[in-house]
């Protein structure tokens, strides 16, 4: 096999690998596809404004998040079901976001517990939740959460319903009798039936709470004092009013295109949310990075850092924990570059006169002398 040389790659070879119920559910988006490959192409309407002849012998890409210094702002999204691409699933992932001194989120529907995550060994580690219509079974997850050392909530606001994955749907997926939702199973909740579509598609149907408001926000901060992110803002409005119901972070992200199609990249959302965020929480970002530029110019529209989703299972799938360890050094890599070539030595340098972008207006140029 040939030297993987950026994180793009992984994917062939999870396709290669896996089989093809599996590789579609971590492939897929939400029914024509469209806001995923908006995702990616979206970042390449944002060119470079480098900055010349500044020292940058020393680089500095550290920074904090929610008060956790952390070695580069990239972090890991949550993203379900990790033992389907490598039997150390989630354990994998977490030792390498460790490893790399940064922080995994790890989904409600992971394959392995809160538990068996914490005891991978010290890391910072936010968990995702999914609210059931049990509030019981939320209230407890949330204190297990809680008490395995997790440090913040990252609460996803988008998926009242699951998204129409249509490869889901013709597979029809289901969790492999193998393995089970591990924070669920002494719930009787860890099983994903077989349906006449797709499994998780009924699962969300049966089990998770369409009534989710804003009060259920306020009630989250009641039962726990972790620091909730919401997870799946995508206008000004929401981010206004998430700070005002007590949101300690906001994640820009469309759920790496999976739930409502035709919605904006989160690369072209991100700006109008730093805006209604109004310094007051900071500003996260996920969905198609995969390139060091990308974190950059994420960073330069106002992000405080971004996460990852996909890299994740594919390179798990691929390698599994030497993959996902690759994964991040070559994301850190490149922004290192891109921080370099673009004259910043620390995160606080990049600013949005780094980047133009399409939607910029037109900088008035001299007019040429003929
Ligand atoms: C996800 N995502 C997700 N989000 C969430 O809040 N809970 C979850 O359990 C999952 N599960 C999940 C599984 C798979 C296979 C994917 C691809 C995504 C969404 C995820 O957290 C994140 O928003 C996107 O993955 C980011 O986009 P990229 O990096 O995949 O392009």
């Amino acid at each position: 096999m040939a030297e993987v040389t950026n994180v793009t790659e992984y994917q062939a070879i999870a396709k290669e690998k896996l089989p093809k119920m599996v590789y579609d559910y971590y492939a897929s988006g939400a029914e024509d596809q469209w806001t995923l490959a908006e995702n990616r192409n979206a970042f390449s309407r944002i060119l470079f404004r480098p900055r010349i002849l500044i020292d940058v012998s020393k680089i500095d890409m550290t920074t904090t998040v929610l008060g956790f210094k952390i070695s580069m702002p990239i972090m890991i999204a949550p993203t379900a079901m990790q033992k389907m691409a490598h039997p150390e699933g989630e354990y994998a992932t977490a030792r390498a976001a460790s490893a790399a001194g940064t922080i995994m989120t790890l989904s409600s529907w992971a394959t392995s517990s809160v538990e068996e995550v914490a005891s991978t060994g010290p890391g910072i580690r936010f968990f995702q939740l999914y609210v059931y219509k049990d509030r019981n079974v939320v209230a407890q997850l949330v204190r297990r959460a809680e008490r395995a050392g997790f440090k913040a909530i990252a609460l996803t606001v988008d998926t009242p319903r699951l998204g129409r994955r249509e490869a889901d749907i013709k597979n029809r997926f289901t969790l492999p009798p193998f393995l089970t939702l591990k924070n669920f199973e002494g719930l009787d909740l860890g099983k994903m039936d077989k349906a006449d579509d797709s499994g998780l598609a009924s699962y969300v149907a049966g089990q998770i709470d369409r009534t989710l408001s804003w009060k259920d926000v306020k009630w989250l901060q009641t039962i726990t004092s972790m620091p909730i992110l919401v997870k799946g803002v995508l206008t000004a409005e929401d981010a206004r009013i998430a700070v005002q119901n007590g949101a300690a972070g906001i994640i820009v992200s469309n759920h790496g295109a999976r739930q409502l199609d035709y919605v904006p990249s989160t690369i072209m959302a991100l700006e109008e949310v730093v805006k209604g965020a109004q310094g007051r929480v900071p500003v996260f970002l996920d969905g198609g990075v995969r390139r060091g530029t990308d974190v950059f110019k994420a960073l330069a529209l106002g992000a405080s850092g971004i996460f990852i989703g996909r890299p994740v299972v594919f390179s798990l799938a691929a390698e599994g924990e030497a993959g996902v360890r690759k994964v991040l050094q070559m994301l850190r890599d490149e922004f290192e570059l891109t921080m370099a070539l673009s004259g910043c030595r620390s995160i606080s340098e990049i600013t949005r006169n780094h980047i133009v972008t399409e939607w910029d207006a037109p900088r008035a140029l001299p007019a040429p002398r003929l």
